[in-house]
């Protein structure tokens, strides 16, 4: 009986939708859509007017498939839900077959059948697992950064996901924060270049206009906004800030993924100026909407709607749903404060049914738009998962995506690299020289950690057949040792003439809540590398961190120090390419390395206060600055060293000003490979606005070119600096360029000064 009413129903059902026209509608609408396409809007309508109230709201509600250990088993938090089509999004689910069960029961068994939008967080990958966001940014590489995430599309959409809960684009200046791993850093010009970088690669191509490929996935720019700003690095804290700060340093990245085509956004859970950004109207939609002419949607972030209540701003669960969804909030993840309280709301009018129909609109456009109302199961397909997982083309990608994070801190007489030739025996020692646990680093998605490159394993294979040969004792765990530990490790060090020790974090101290007070490697860690520098053998360092470490001891100490990060899938292979010199060096920081905790935050286009410290002589008193340490950093932001040197100069202007619109000034230098290997160099712009209507950083990244050096080998490079790069809010809160006075810098790293220049701007 119940089998002859659903199908009386379904075939009631088929026939209303196309009655209603929303399978192909011609019916007018005046939405403004995501795509601009009058076809899709009017679809979107003609299925959004057989909608009940409750169904909308159901579109607008996300749950976590929360899959048990043992496999793909339903919770029943969401089951309830899914049966009654309440429910719009799913993430965490995987596998095809455990999200074909999911759809099936979607668009077979519920009244409208729409079908579900699965989402994912897939950061640095999704089975090959690339090197965190932060050591990919040091790459400075953007095609490399826009290729993986490729990758990670690719892979993730032929297993049926939909949606990633990425880019992150926070700026991140304070290290202690633990999300810092995820993003591109401290600076807000690199991190517009790389959130578009990273959005177009996961979406296919600018604009959206490649969404529904089945290779693409539909991107999330997070955390909107400054999350990264929280107050002592405490996850999830106060971000308290200026608005001049958040729209000249944090705003930006997000309005880059929003220009590269990004369709959603994910509300950070920090508040501003005492609003949670969840329940911020001026953020949501005054500043996303009305002034950015964002047209995607917008999801909370995990329960980030029920926190209002503790936050302080919402008296209880169904206030914080209503505040959220006042403010533009369009899908609650996973609080089912929507679907359990914003009908009622509704009907007593503190919701308006027209916030509810243009939150719905929003996403059943993207339904549209990836093809899943057409199709609901066309991405999945085994053979299609099977075939586009971790091939050899990925694994490639992946190794030089290693190669091209990993950061040249210190090369004492120069004794990286070590080449195949040499006669000699290295000692291979640390917690983390033969783990493959923590290589992948938090966020590592259906990574399969046991299968990523030992640094061991990497190096073995790099040496086989060689001159070199290769002892290891492990020395040390992360957090403890033992006297026999360490002098099994002083043993091979004895009998070596180089020690690498492969030391840092475990992948937990990173990541979401994941906060450090202190930052220096642990003390088991430390005492391996003192009993090692005893025995005056050479101590080179791989560093494995998801976040720059306190290493001023170790820089007085070590030999050499790479800062590898947590590379991912491919780690042993692409570190080693390295230490061999088969791979030239080229990563640049993109976060300041402190000397010590105290300093931070630290970041290098801070401000000059009025009483800046002369950095010749930092002890005259009743400076900016510290009693006890220096104000510079250990490593500076752009810093890196090669396996060559290299050498600016020449540096010009095509003019000496520029009208403050529409015109641009052409900076040329010179660039000399001066040593005797080929490399890569990262070529920086900087500037410094010398009086503005409100304080200007000491210095601002305005360009930057990766450029390929032959060893001897001169070339100039050119940039276009453009008057609207100069822009800036003002005392007015207007963002323009100010006439003024101007430096100039063409620069190896953000301390460099030697290459200056100056133009003004009329
Ligand atoms: C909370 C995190 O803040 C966010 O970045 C992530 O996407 C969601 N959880 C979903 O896992």
């Amino acid at each position: 009986m119940r089998k002859v009413t659903l199908l009386v129903s379904t075939i009631l059902f088929i026939l209303t939708v196309y009655a209603s026209g929303w399978k192909d509608s011609t019916s007018p609408d005046k939405w403004n859509s995501f795509s601009g396409d009058k076809k899709i809007e009017q679809r979107v309508d003609s299925l959004l007017r057989l909608m009940t109230l409750e169904e909308k709201i159901g579109q607008m509600t996300q749950f976590s498939a929360n899959w048990s250990i043992t496999g793909p088993v339903m919770s029943d938090d969401f089951k309830p839900y899914l049966d009654k089509g309440l429910i719009g999004s799913i993430f965490n689910a995987t596998s095809v077959e455990g999200i074909r069960r999911i759809q099936q029961i979607a668009v077979d068994s519920t009244r409208l059948g729409i079908p579900i939008l699965f989402g994912q967080d897939v950061i640095h990958g999704y089975k090959t697992i690339f090197p965190i966001p932060l050591a990919e940014a040091c790459s400075w590489d953007l095609a490399l950064m826009q290729r993986t995430a490729e990758i990670a599309a690719i892979e993730a959409a032929s297993d049926g996901i939909n949606w990633t809960f990425a880019p992150m684009v926070d700026i991140g200046r304070d290290a202690r924060w633990g999300r810092v791993m995820e993003g591109a850093g401290e600076d807000p010009y690199l991190g517009n270049r790389v959130a578009e970088a990273r959005v177009i690669g996961f979406q296919g191509g600018r604009g959206g206009a490649s969404l529904g490929a089945l290779h693409t996935l539909l991107a999330c720019g997070k955390h909107l906004a400054a999350y990264g700003a929280a107050e002592s690095g405490r996850d999830y804290n106060t971000a308290e800030l200026s608005e001049h700060t958040l729209r000249n340093i944090y705003l930006p990245p997000y309005r880059a993924a929003l220009e590269a085509g990004v369709g959603t956004f994910m509300a950070s859970f920090n508040e501003i100026n005492g609003v949670p950004a969840t329940a911020d109207r001026w953020l949501m939609t005054e500043i996303l909407r009305d002034e950015w002419g964002f047209k995607g949607f917008v999801v909370s972030d995990y329960t980030g709607i029920n926190e209002l209540v503790p936050h302080g701003v919402a008296e209880d669960e169904q206030h914080a749903a209503e505040l959220a969804v006042n403010a533009g909030i369009e899908m609650d993840m996973t609080g089912a404060t929507f679907i359990k309280y914003l009908t009622q709301s509704v009907e007593e009018c503190r919701v308006s049914e027209e916030t509810i129909d243009n939150a719905t609109r929003r996403i059943l456009e993207m339904k549209f738009l990836l093809g899943l109302i057409d199709d609901p199961y066309r991405y999945l397909d085994e053979v299609r998962a099977k075939e586009n997982t971790m091939t050899p083309a990925f694994m490639e990608t992946a190794r030089k995506a290693v190669s091209s994070s990993v950061v040249l801190l210190k090369n004492e007489e120069n004794i990286l690299p070590i080449r195949k030739e040499k006669a000699i025996t290295v000692a291979l020692v640390g917690p983390l020289m033969n783990d493959s646990i923590n290589l992948n680093g938090e966020w590592a998605g259906l990574g399969d950690r046991n299968k990523s490159v030992s640094i061991l394993e990497g190096l073995t294979e790099k040496y086989k057949d060689s001159g070199v040969n290769l002892l290891y004792a492990e020395g040390s765990a992360i957090s403890e040792t033992s006297p026999a530990k360490i002098a099994e490790a002083i043993s091979a060090a004895r009998s070596a003439d180089i020690v690498i020790a492969a030391v840092g974090e475990s992948f937990h101290w990173s990541g979401e809540a994941a906060v450090r007070t202190d930052i220096r490697l642990p003390e088991a860690q430390r005492q391996l590398l003192e009993a090692l520098k005893e025995t005056g053998k050479p101590v080179v360092l791989i560093n494995l961190s998801g976040r720059p470490l306190d290493l001023s001891w170790e820089d007085e100490q070590m030999a050499a120090i790479l800062q590898a990060w947590f590379p991912g899938t491919q780690a042993g292979y692409g570190i080693a390419d390295v230490i061999a010199g088969d791979v030239n060096p080229s990563a640049r920081l993109v976060m300041s390395f402190p000397r010590n905790i105290g300093q931070l935050p630290i970041y290098y286009n801070r401000k000059n206060t009025g009483r800046p410290v002369d950095l010749t002589d930092e002890t005259i008193d009743y400076k900016s600055n510290y009693l006890d340490a220096s104000i510079t950093p250990l490593y500076p932001f752009g810093y890196g060293l090669s396996y060559t040197t290299y050498a600016i100069s020449d540096l010009r202007l095509d003019k000496s000003s520029m009208k403050a619109i529409d015109d641009k000034i052409t900076v040329t230098a010179t660039v000399h490979n001066s040593g005797a290997v080929d490399g890569e160099m990262v070529v920086q712009l900087y500037i410094r606005d010398l009086v503005g209507s409100v304080t200007r950083p000491v210095k601002e990244l305005k360009g930057f070119q990766k450029i390929a050096l032959k060893a001897g080998e001169v070339r100039q490079v050119t940039f276009d600096l453009r008057s609207k790069e100069l822009a800036f809010y003002g005392i007015d809160m207007k963002k323009k360029t100010e006439p003024g006075n101007f430096r100039l810098w063409v620069a190896q790293h953000s301390d460099d000064n030697e290459n200056e220049a100056t133009f003004a701007v009329e």
